[in-house]
């Protein structure tokens, strides 16, 4: 039996570069191998953007293009929409019994979103709601309602993995054993910094460069990213290890990346053509994308048809595993 891998982006906005080396490469080249489910994360969306269902349900279309852009093959893959299956729903209220409180409020994942999205105290400010705490449970039901075994994602989700992998152990515990526990698949690339040097690239943060940009629009944030400070006049030497341009040339500008260190070092390299010069190869890294997503962008029919397959094919085995978790749980009535 091949293995399945169960992976997704929640639908909030569309994907970009950091997506695309922390986790979407690597599926990419996983949908070979395995049988793989690609979840449009809309329920776990709206634990932040309740307020805003529009922003979550345009975005499903964004993040299933974004998918089929970089490679993701429907023949292979299936891509299916989380709030269709409700099964996922299901299970989630069983795992919420297993978790508590204070296990929720431990997750460094969930920790470090509350303070980014500043749910405390920024202008949201009423507060964490019971959904967005007890996300990693409704993800844990994402990934174990298909039975996951690996689940492809970047480096800040591997909190997430291990609590399914508890939640799956104390449901076993109990109810005798049902589930398999997954194992998450680091992508090699390590997490993609921001253009202004943030840890991370992120939509909410603003420095992100998305897979759909268009020339201009990559061209104005790269001259807009961070540099070596202490670099003002044109030919000024500096330290290109300060700079966030060089950073992005040694991943879009293969051989030219190490003329760049060289020229940087020596002051013979000004700042604006650099970036003019990166800004060219992230977007023809790009064009390749861009030309298969406008395929599907031009055939809605296909797109729809696709998602249908994949919502089909999820709930035939969310049915399956359902039935079993019902029987370990003894509420199959009449069955
Ligand atoms: N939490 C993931 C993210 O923020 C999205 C996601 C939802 C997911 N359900 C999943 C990832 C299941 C892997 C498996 O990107
Ligand atoms: Fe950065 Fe290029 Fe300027 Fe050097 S020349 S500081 S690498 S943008």
């Amino acid at each position: 039996m091949r293995k399945t891998i169960l992976t997704g982006d929640r639908t909030s906005g569309k994907l970009h570069i950091g997506h695309y080396f922390g986790s979407l490469k690597n599926r990419v080249e996983l949908q070979d191998k395995y049988d793989t489910f690609i979840i449009m994360a809309d329920v776990q969306a709206l634990t932040d953007n309740y307020n805003n269902p529009e922003k979550v349900s345009e975005n499903v279309m964004n993040v299933v293009l974004d998918n089929l852009s970089v490679g993701i093959d429907p023949d292979k893959s299936n891509i299916f929409i989380q709030s269709m299956i409700p099964e996922i729903a299901e299970l989630t209220v069983y795992y919420s019994n297993l978790v508590t409180i204070a296990r929720l409020y431990r997750n460094p994942t969930v920790k470090t979103e509350i303070e980014q999205k500043k749910l405390l105290f920024g202008e949201k400010g009423e507060g964490v709601t019971y959904g967005f705490l007890g996300y990693p449970i409704s993800q844990a039901a994402d990934i174990t309602a298909f039975g996951g075994d690996l689940v492809p994602v970047g480096a800040d989700q591997i909190p997430v993995i291990e609590q399914t992998r508890e939640i799956v152990r104390r449901f076993n515990s109990i109810y005798g054993d049902t589930l398999s526990e997954p194992e998450h698949l680091l992508s090699e690339t390590p997490r993609l910094k921001g253009l202004d040097g943030n840890e991370k690239m992120g939509k909410s943060l603003g420095n992100a460069v998305f897979l759909s940009d268009t020339e201009e629009e990559v061209l104005e944030k790269v001259l807009k990213a961070l540099t070596d400070k202490n670099k003002i006049k044109k030919y000024d030497p500096a330290d290109p290890d300060k700079c966030m341009v060089y950073y992005y040339h040694k991943l879009f500008s293969g051989e030219e990346a190490k003329i760049v260190e060289k020229e940087c070092r020596a002051g013979e390299r000004g700042c604006v053509d650099c970036k003019k010069q990166l800004a060219g190869n992230i977007s023809n890294f790009l064009k390749p994308i861009q030309e298969k997503r406008k395929y599907y962008e031009e055939r809605p029919e296909l797109v729809e048809e696709i998602i249908k397959r994949g919502n089909l094919n999820a709930k035939k085995r969310a049915e399956e595993i359902m039935k079993k978790v019902r029987h370990s749980m003894k509420i199959d009535y009449f069955s």
